[in-house]
Parts: C-alpha cells; sequence; structure tokens
C-alpha cells in the first residue's frame, strides 16, 4: 500500500491552463490504474495569481510548495503584465519558487522523438536518434547575484546593474549532479562558461574539473566556451550528452537545444534540491515552453512537455520509472500513429486539438495497462 503523495498542481497562465487540464486526466488515470494515489492541491502562480491576489505567489502558496512532494507548473506570463514593475511581474513567482525550494539542479532533456525526426529545422540526419540533456544551475549566477539594479548617476546618466557571481559549493553540487547523470547515459560531461572573459568562468572551469578529478574519473570530461557550445549545438548535436553550465547560459542553450527536437511544446523539464537526511529532494516539474499567448484559449497547444514533465516527476521525485515508461511510450505510440498538435503537424498527420490529444493518450495507456 503506497501512501498518497502530495502534489501541488501550478497550471499557471496563458496555455498552461489547458495542458494541464489534460495532464490532470492522465494524473486520474494514474490514481485510479496504478499502485500510486495522489492528494492534488491546486494554486495560483504567475498573472493568474496577480490578477486574483495581488501578487505573483502568495506566501500561503509558497508555503504550500516547501510542504508537498513535488510541484508540477504549467507556465508563467504574458503580454496583459509587461507593464507592471519589475518585482510585481508574473516571472517573479516562478524565480520565487525556485530560490526558496533551493531547486539548483534544472534538468532540461532534448529527445528527438523518432516520430518527429523531420519535425526539426535541422537535416533530419544530424537530429535522428538525439538524446542529450542540459543541467541548468537555477539559483545563482546573474539571475540572482547582486549588486543589482537601475541608479541614476549624478550627471543624469542612468546604469543598469547586474552581477554574475558564483562560490565553489553552487559549482560542485550542480557539477556532482550532472556527473551523476552521465553515469547512467553515456558518460560524458561537456563543461560551458566563458573562462576567457569571466573570472565566474575560470572557478567554474576549475570547479567542475576538481570534483570530475576526486570523484568521477570514469566520466568524459570537456570544457566549452559557451559561444562555441550554441555553434557546436547547430553544427552537430550528437556529439553531447550531458552539459552542465550556468544560469544564463542554460537558458539561451536550453531553448537553442529545444528547437533542435522540433517542437518546443515536447520539451519537460524538472528542477531539484538537495537531499534532505531521509533522500528526499524538493522538486518542481515544468514544460520547457512558455505561455504562447497567441493561441491560448483555443485548444490548440501541446499538452505533451507538461505531460512528460510529469512523467519526469514520477521517476525522479516518487521513484516510479514504470509508470514514467508507460507514459513517455504512450506520447511514442501516439505520434507514431500520426496524430499532432498544431505546432509539429506535417503532411500527412493528423491534426488534433489539445483535448483530442489528451483523449488519444488515455487510450494508449488504456491499451498498454490491458
Ligand atoms: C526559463 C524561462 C525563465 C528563465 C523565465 C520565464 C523567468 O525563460 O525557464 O527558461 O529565464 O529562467
Ligand atoms: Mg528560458
Amino acid at each position: 500500500m503506497t501512501s498518497n503523495k502530495k502534489l501541488l498542481i501550478l497550471p499557471g497562465d496563458g496555455i498552461g491552463p489547458e495542458v494541464m487540464r489534460q495532464v490532470r486526466r492522465v494524473i486520474d488515470w494514474f490514481d485510479q490504474r496504478r499502485a500510486v494515489s495522489f492528494d492534488l492541491s491546486e494554486g495560483l502562480v504567475g498573472g493568474a495569481a496577480i490578477d486574483a491576489q495581488g501578487v505573483p505567489l502568495t506566501d500561503e502558496t509558497m508555503a504550500q510548495a516547501m510542504a508537498v512532494d513535488a510541484v508540477l507548473l504549467g507556465a508563467v506570463g504574458g503580454p496583459k503584465w509587461d507593464a507592471l514593475p519589475f518585482e510585481r511581474k508574473p516571472e517573479r513567482g516562478l524565480l520565487r519558487l525556485r530560490k526558496e525550494m533551493d531547486l539548483f539542479a534544472n534538468l532540461r532533456p532534448a529527445l528527438v522523438f523518432d516520430a518527429l525526426a523531420d519535425a526539426s529545422s535541422l537535416k533530419t540526419d544530424l537530429v535522428r536518434g538525439l538524446d542529450m540533456m542540459i543541467v541548468r544551475e537555477l539559483t545563482g549566477g546573474v539571475y540572482f547575484g547582486s549588486p543589482r539594479g537601475i541608479e541614476t548617476l549624478p550627471d543624469g546618466t542612468r546604469r543598469g546593474i547586474n552581477t554574475q557571481v558564483y562560490t565553489s559549493p553552487e559549482i560542485q553540487r550542480v557539477a556532482r549532479v550532472a556527473f551523476d547523470l552521465a553515469r547512467l547515459r553515456r558518460k560524458q560531461v561537456c563543461s560551458v562558461e566563458k573562462a576567457n572573459v569571466m573570472e565566474s568562468g575560470i572557478l567554474w572551469r576549475e570547479e567542475v574539473q576538481a570534483v570530475h578529478d576526486a570523484d568521477y574519473a570514469d566520466i568524459q570530461l570537456s570544457h566549452m566556451y559557451a559561444d562555441n557550445c550554441a555553434m557546436q549545438l547547430v553544427r552537430q548535436p550528437k556529439q553531447f550528452d550531458v552539459i552542465v553550465t550556468d544560469n544564463l547560459f542554460g537558458d539561451l542553450l536550453s531553448d537553442c537545444a529545444a528547437m533542435l527536437t522540433g517542437s518546443l511544446g515536447m520539451l519537460p523539464s524538472a528542477s531539484l534540491g538537495a537531499a534532505d537526511a531521509s533522500g528526499r529532494r524538493r522538486a518542481l516539474y515544468e514544460p520547457v515552453h512558455g505561455t504562447a499567448p497567441d493561441i491560448a484559449g483555443k485548444d490548440m497547444a501541446n499538452p505533451l512537455a507538461t505531460l512528460l514533465s510529469f512523467a519526469m516527476l514520477l521517476r525522479y521525485s516518487l521513484n516510479l520509472g514504470d509508470d514514467a515508461d508507460l507514459i513517455e511510450r504512450a506520447v511514442q505510440k501516439v505520434l507514431a500513429g500520426g496524430l499532432r498538435t498544431a505546432d509539429i503537424v506535417t503532411p500527412g498527420a493528423t491534426k488534433v486539438s489539445t483535448s483530442g490529444m489528451g483523449d488519444a493518450i488515455l487510450g494508449e495507456l488504456d491499451k498498454l495497462a490491458a
């Protein structure tokens, strides 16, 4: 008898609620058909929270996030809230969750599904079979460094300031996550920074190398400058297994890697904190894509990135690898059967709506579990 797993669902803005609606149907399916059962609570984050509660994340929702086994988030932001002052923007809700839950390791897989290899903007043979993982540091660097702000100098000139800063423990802990993941994969890590122009990059390179030499000699480690990495990602992406990099470079490179797969609408992510004494890690799962305001509310969005984020939740937070496999197989089957949401539709495929994709996934799950 498995005890109830506590999940906090934060659908957020734009297409977030409609893709999450489909994922909740799948969560209910697992609740009814598999050994695991869930205690679900739902909350507001981002613009939705600003409209209803006046802030992008209330203290109550923050406290709930700290207490549950895992958080599943849709997406935050949109033009409606663009004019708000920086501290009250929807994105601050997400950044607060990351920082206060101490989710320092952001896992962003870029995986090309066989059925979608020709949806990539790169030539099919460059991406077919691509399976890489970007490990992005998520609670440090220029996103959170101080001093920061905009100031006016005595002569009236304005100056904007942000600080790129990393300490050795911050680098070491995310490097360990990358090396541990590589051990379960092809045993290669590429560490990415700009050691040619930034002191924080020099420190990054030295610390990653030291962690490697002390504990991970079985892993092949290479170092690359971030600009070269961007170029190599579109030139020869299959050279990479695990990339480990800082918060800002990871933000940029993961969007680039995502596009290699043909659709941002397909990619999940996991953000993990440090394990406590009982081995439990705080964790938040979310799709890599944003709120896509242009198609929100039209039942067109692709729910698969959020669904695959739920699969990562099963795998990494609940240790339910078989259940995660079930979802991934259902996704593969549905794609192989030719069903596509608008973002990945190709000639000859059958276009389905967000809810139509949900129906198809549930149908496949029923067949796989029969
Ligand atoms: C991401 C997003 C966020 C980031 C935004 C929404 C704050 O781009 O998760 O990649 O920059 O980290
Ligand atoms: Mg981003």
